[in-house]
């Protein structure tokens, strides 16, 4: 049994691989449609937005795909990321389960973000593109693209959903530092923006808001192109370096998990961790519980309908099948901002459906209790996003309590929170609210869904 709090590995021990699960899957994802002719989308639908590399990755039957030098050498700026032990964490439940979690917060950007904004920047740029345009929720995403643009010589824009815009002014902040630019969404800037602002002159926005106009304003330029932070194939493969070293660390202090936990949003940073150890899962060599973890006021999987719909609010991406509140869907300004997207990766939804995994949806107060009570414990002011996990591993490690069994649980800690305090001081000054669904908002979103006929 391990008794090292921190199992680190040495810069030589960087995979130089991202694992693609598509290669593997017995029953592929339902591909993406376009919305016009209904028929899948092909490279050419794609072009405006993305470089051709990154088309490819995203339909690519390859099981693994060689990492850019390039790439691994920004990478070494911070990776490997630890994994830990929370051996004090484990004490103050009084549990014998063993919890461990893989922590992305010392990237540049504090959150597994840069993992995939770093290629995605390195793949425009040597597409000869200038110009990167892009949503941000919690912020994150969008300081991750803008370090990785500072980079490789890319100009950053960055849509900020509204609600988050004003709870993180420092967010803005760090974005501008490494060079980008900041505008709140919805804006004056853009056609998607101001149809919303005429509409709702108060809107906090959300991420397919947001995503509608960097697409818009990418699609109009030639020298721009438009990345996104999750949801995609691509995205979801570059963040499988978090689990293929989670795999290498287990493996050095021999266990093996019972339960993987991670929060989702797109579900990019929780693919990550998981896919590698389902990849192992797959070949019959461990059996791990997989559990995803949404907000109660945005839980796609848990009560969404699994619909082909469009990823944004103005109706301009392809239809993705996938677990959705509806593309119109604008969700309440809960502190998680990273968590309030309308829809899933198809990829998860997918394997939700195929009953691969298992979702569970929490209410924000019961995340931040297990939020502070990790920071007591740990020493890490986790983003507001993976208290989500950490609710879940900490009810069962509760359950583990009561029971007397000994299993291992890895949670993904996919970033910090040390721009996220005012949502702590929310909860701290007991001025927090949980936010659940309401049933009639979800029912009028959901009638807006796009008709697809059923093939
Ligand atoms: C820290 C953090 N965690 C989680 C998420 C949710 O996204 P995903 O499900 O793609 O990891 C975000 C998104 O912005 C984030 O910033």
């Amino acid at each position: 049994m391990a008794t090292q709090t921190k199992i680190v590995l040495d810069e030589s021990e960087l995979p130089t691989q991202w694992y693609n699960l598509l290669a593997d899957l017995p029953v592929p994802p339902p591909p993406p449609l376009h919305p016009g002719t209904l028929q899948p989308v092909g490279p050419d639908d794609l072009a405006p937005l993305f470089p051709m590399e990154l088309i490819g990755q995203e339909v690519s039957a390859e099981q693994y795909l060689d990492i850019p030098g390039a790439v691994l050498d920004v990478y070494k700026l911070w990776r490997p990321s630890p994994l830990y032990r929370a051996y004090r964490l484990e004490k103050a439940l009084q549990t014998p389960a063993r919890i461990y979690y893989k922590y992305e917060g010392v990237s540049p950007a504090g959150s597994h973000k840069p993992n995939t904004a770093v290629p995605q920047a390195y793949y425009n740029a040597q597409a000869g593109v200038r110009r990167l345009t892009t949503e941000t929720g919690a912020g994150q995403w969008g300081t991750a693209l803008a370090f990785a643009c500072s980079q490789f010589g890319l100009d950053c824009e960055v849509w900020q959903v509204r609600a988050s815009y004003d709870q993180k002014p420092y967010r803005r902040i760090m974005i501008e530092t490494f060079g980008g630019k900041v505008y709140p969404s919805p804006s004056d800037r853009t056609e998607a923006g101001r149809a919303i602002l005429a509409a709702d002159p108060d809107s906090t926005g959300s991420l397919g808001i947001a995503i509608s106009e960097a697409v818009e304003v990418a699609a109009k330029a030639p020298d721009t192109k438009y990345a996104l932070g999750s949801v995609l194939n691509h995205v979801l493969m570059h963040q499988t370096i978090i689990g293929e070293e989670a795999l290498i660390q287990l493996a050095k202090v021999d266990e093996t998990p019972d339960l993987i936990v991670g929060c989702t949003g797109g579900g990019s940073n929780f693919a990550g961790l998981f896919f590698p150890f389902l990849r192992e899962k797959l070949a019959g060599r461990i059996s791990p519980v997989i559990r995803a973890v949404e907000p109660s006021a945005c839980p796609s999987l848990t009560r969404g309908v699994y619909a082909y719909d469009f990823g944004d609010t103005a109706g301009m991406t392809p239809l993705i099948k996938m677990h959705t509140l509806g593309h119109d869907f604008i969700p309440d300004p809960i502190h998680a901002g990273g968590l309030r997207y309308h829809g899933m990766s198809p990829v998860i939804s997918h394997l939700y459906e195929q009953g691969m995994i298992e979702a569970v949806a929490k209410p924000q107060r019961e995340c931040f209790a297990a939020g502070v009570q990790f920071a007591r414990t740990e020493g890490i002011v986790p983003a507001p996003e993976p208290t989500h996990a950490l609710a879940a591993a900490i009810e069962e490690a509760v359950r583990c309590r009561e029971s007397g069994e000994e299993r291992v649980i890895l949670t993904a800690m996919c970033g910090h929170g040390h721009l996220d305090l005012p949502a702590y001081e929310a909860y701290l000054s007991g001025t927090m609210t949980d936010r659940d669904l309401d049933a009639a908002a979800l029912a009028t979103a959901v009638e807006a869904l796009p008709p697809v006929p059923v093939p």
